[in-house]
């Protein structure tokens, strides 16, 4: 047999482990990829073939796979100490708290360690329902803040809410998104949206906060600054606590350490996660402001929360963040990708929307009528890329955004290899269309 045969043996008896022993929340074709190895923007898989990977491992690999100064860091810390009861700490997990106060807006004080973002959703809920009595949150249409029952209400896809397996009792009141793209009506989207949420205030007394991502990651919704000056205004008015989830928008992903940034927002709480710790472990936390942190009863922490080398390779990636000027990148590519996708003037472009590497494009049939492009139009666009190498995910309200958020390393010749692929993709699933 020959050494391709051998591989191709190999990677097919995988894949047929995989299907028999793991239990996937979805797969969709060409899913799952058994990927062997990653370097900056590139994965390979079992059978030799390389991608550009913008899933960036789900987003969470910021300066790319296996960057060497975050290998390294992690390595070394794997042999000083991994875990401790949460009743104790280490070097590295006081450090990065340090530095994560330090990095984020002033009015966030403290961070509590957890294991992924659901969960320090969760406790950000548990903060705000402790401290203001009130048990009601107010969330977006389109929202995405984790699948574990506690947030599970706050996320707006019904598909998600179902798997709750029984009606949620959830304590979520969702109130409209600002998606400019398509607000119809006659007040203008960012009016119609503080309007809904102002009414829901006025009706309903017994809501503690308001969740929300200050960019939506799902499909990429970028709010007007008027739209959070005033819904931060809300809070004020109503005495309702802010949280921002900084999830998936935190560590650099739209062209600044966080998105609060870009709007100069002081949350009450921000969550974080992702790529906290650039993809080794999961390492996630609730950054809170004073007035909450104070009589703040957690219970205990989570087992694995603040793991030690998370922690240390976190701290390094900040480091090679701000030392590679990634996050400047994030923002430069963000804009070049924009530029370079409506380019292409490619009529079932309906909207590019990025802030930094977070976004995407937004199919649509006709560009006038903004009709969306039929999912297995998109799913076959997202397959033929597949094929030539470029790995991305689809998401949106309508499964129509084509969601292209890369490591924060990527570069200028990337995007264009990219771009070169979308094009012929675009035309060939037309042409067979
Ligand atoms: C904005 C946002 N919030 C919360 C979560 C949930 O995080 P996790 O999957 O780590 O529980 C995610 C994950 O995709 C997210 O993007």
């Amino acid at each position: 047999m020959s050494t391709q045969d051998t591989k191709k043996k190999d990677a097919d008896e995988l894949l047929a482990r995989d299907e028999k022993y793991v239990i996937r929340p979805w797969t969709g074709t060409g899913e799952p990829v058994p990927v062997v190895e990653g370097r900056g923007c590139v994965i390979k898989d079992a059978y030799g073939k390389e991608f550009l990977d913008f899933t960036s491992g789900y987003f969470v690999n910021q300066a790319g796979h296996c960057h060497p100064t975050v290998v390294a860091a992690a390595t070394a810390q794997l042999s000083q100490i991994t875990q401790v009861s949460g009743r104790h700490t280490t070097i590295p997990l006081v450090n990065l708290a340090e530095q994560l106060v330090e990095l984020s807006p002033k009015s966030l004080t403290k961070v509590f360690f957890t294991t992924g973002g659901s969960e320090s959703n969760e406790f950000a809920l548990k903060m705000v329902r402790q401290k203001s009595g009130k048990g009601d949150i107010m969330s977006l249409e389109n929202a995405y803040h984790g699948l574990s029952l506690g947030v599970l209400g706050g996320c707006a896809s019904e598909k998600y809410r179902k798997t709750a397996g029984i009606e949620l009792q959830d304590n979520f009141v969702r109130v409209p998104t600002p998606y400019a793209y398509r607000h119809a009506g006659d007040s203008d989207c960012t009016t119609f949206c503080l309007e809904a949420a102002e009414k829901e205030f006025q009706k309903n007394s017994n809501i503690a906060a308001v969740i929300a991502e200050p960019i939506q990651a799902v499909g990429g919704i970028i709010p007007s600054q008027q739209y959070w000056d005033g819904m931060a205004a809300l809070c004020d008015k109503y005495g309702v606590f802010l949280i921002l989830d900084e999830i998936q928008t935190g560590i650099g992903r739209t062209g600044a350490m966080f998105a609060a940034d870009h709007y100069g927002l002081e949350p009450d709480i921000m969550t974080i996660g992702k790529g906290l710790s650039g993809g080794v472990g999961s390492l996630a936390g609730v950054l809170a402001s004073d007035e909450l942190v104070e009589g703040f009863y957690g219970g205990t922490t989570p087992t694995s929360a603040g793991n030690a080398v998370s922690a240390a390779a976190g701290l390094a990636l900040i480091g090679v963040l701000q030392e590679e000027k990634m996050i400047e990148n994030a923002a430069n590519m963000g804009v070049y990708f924009t530029e370079a996708v409506a380019a292409l003037k490619d009529p079932w472009v309906g909207d590019i929307r990025f802030k930094g590497l977070l976004g995407g494009v937004e199919l649509v049939s006709d560009r006038e009528t903004k009709a969306v492009l039929p999912k297995e139009l998109v799913v076959k666009v997202k397959d033929t890329l597949y094929e030539d190498g470029m790995l991305i995910t689809v998401s949106g309200l309508h499964g129509n955004v084509l969601r292209l958020q890369p490591s924060l390393c990527i570069t200028s010749t990337q995007l264009d290899s990219f771009v070169a692929s979308l094009k012929k993709a675009l035309d060939s699933v037309r042409g067979q269309a």
